[in-house]
């Protein structure tokens, strides 16, 4: 199933690619030089994962005189705006935006709807209002299901103290991996499998099955790393500092993605009271792919940007045609139905990482040490 699953990406992949290609041929040959057709926004530099997104867009528009341009908020809402103004003075018909804050971001898209442009939201959601046209995305629900699952299947006996961490409040992708978290991890806390060790939150909301997006938050305000490496550093430790023996020795820790996996899992290793844990993480960032082969991060869920970027762009070249894109479902944005087109993840531990990663030329084998 899996394979056929890869043989009809790559037909619609390669569709999309060759359908790029030649909106960028006929763009050119029409001689209309008028600026740029395709404006992308991304969050910020500072995280490995979207650098990685930025050099799959270059990869992707390397042979072609298509315009676009590529910009960076920096962690900032209003640089995100200041952006998204740039790239309407400069003509834009399609903005393809991620933004760093999903809600301040509104006022960006409203403006680009303005002025007529098509707003695609990428890889995160621009939630309560109406100026967001698509949504391409991974399926977020399953990346913070599948962390939880291998939590589930590589600890042993009962009583297993569970450390909890989130991303950033301001993203909405943190409450959709936390949801899918919490579906797998809530039975198996009400089981006695696991025990909550670091949020009282969570701990008072452990026998509800689904959570609001308001008790969500109040676990976040209490394990949010804010997709900061630092920050997750100062909760573990203070989190380390507070727990009592009963909660140290075999641990399990869910750790939102690679970044703050890695100094979560640095954090933990570095307390002699730890005995061993679990910790997981997504993105596949080397430095992530690295640690695991030391064994010093337990998994990652790997979202292969290429499909995401060949999809978005695909999106983009069928809007500037004059098409209508094809999606596969919607998402719920708090003010409308947003169309969406969803890739699926996969889940990556020592056991395979070599044959997703390496041998689908997602990196090369030099990259790294010990494979
Ligand atoms: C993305 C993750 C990323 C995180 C922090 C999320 O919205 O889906 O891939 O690790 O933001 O940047």
């Amino acid at each position: 199933m899996k394979k056929g699953f890869k043989v009809i990406s790559f037909l619609f992949v390669a569709f999309f690619v060759v359908a790029f290609l030649a909106a960028c041929n006929s763009s050119s040959t029409g001689g209309s030089s008028k600026g740029v057709s395709v404006g992308i926004v991304l969050p910020t530099k500072d995280e490995p994962r979207w650098v990685q997104d930025e050099q799959r867009f270059k990869d992707a528009l390397a042979d072609s005189e298509y315009t676009t341009e590529i910009l960076f908020s920096q962690g900032s809402s209003a640089k995100e705006k200041e952006n998204v103004e740039t790239l309407l003075n400069k003509g834009i018909d399609v903005l393809i935006i991620s933004p760093h804050d999903g809600e301040a971001a509104g006022a960006a898209v409203e403006a680009a709807k303005k002025d007529g442009v098509t707003v695609i939201a990428y890889d995160r959601l621009i939630t309560n209002t109406d100026a967001v046209d698509y949504y391409v995305t991974f399926d977020s629900v399953a990346v913070g299901a599948a962390q939880a699952q291998y939590l589930v299947d590589n600890t042993n006996g009962s009583g297993v103290p569970l450390y909890l961490y989130a991303g950033a409040a301001s993203d909405n992708n943190a409450f959709l991996f936390f949801e899918g978290a919490w579906s797998v991890l809530q039975p198996k806390i009400a089981d006695g499998t696991f025990k909550i060790a670091n949020s009282s939150e969570a701990t008072a909301l452990q026998d509800k099955s689904e959570l609001t997006r308001d008790e969500m938050s109040k676990i976040l305000g209490q394990v949010t790393t804010n997709w900061d490496p630092n920050e997750a550093i100062n909760k573990a430790q203070t989190h380390l500092t507070a727990a009592g023996a009963e909660m140290k020795g075999d641990v399990a820790i869910l750790a939102p993605n690679d970044g703050t996996s890695r100094s979560i899992a640095d954090t933990f290793a570095a307390d002699s009271e730890i005995s061993s844990y679990i910790i997981t993480g997504q993105d596949a960032e080397k430095a992530s792919i690295q640690y695991i082969i030391d064994g010093k991060q337990s998994m990652t869920v790997f979202k292969d940007v290429r499909t995401l970027v060949k999809d978005a762009m695909g999106m983009a070249v069928e809007i500037l045609d004059g098409k209508t894109p094809e999606t596969t479902g919607t998402y719920d944005n708090g003010e409308i139905e947003v169309k969406a087109k969803q890739t699926d993840v996969i889940v990556v531990d020592q056991a395979n990482v070599k044959e997703e990663l390496i041998d689908s030329e997602y990196y090369e084998a030099s990259e790294f040490t010990g494979l």
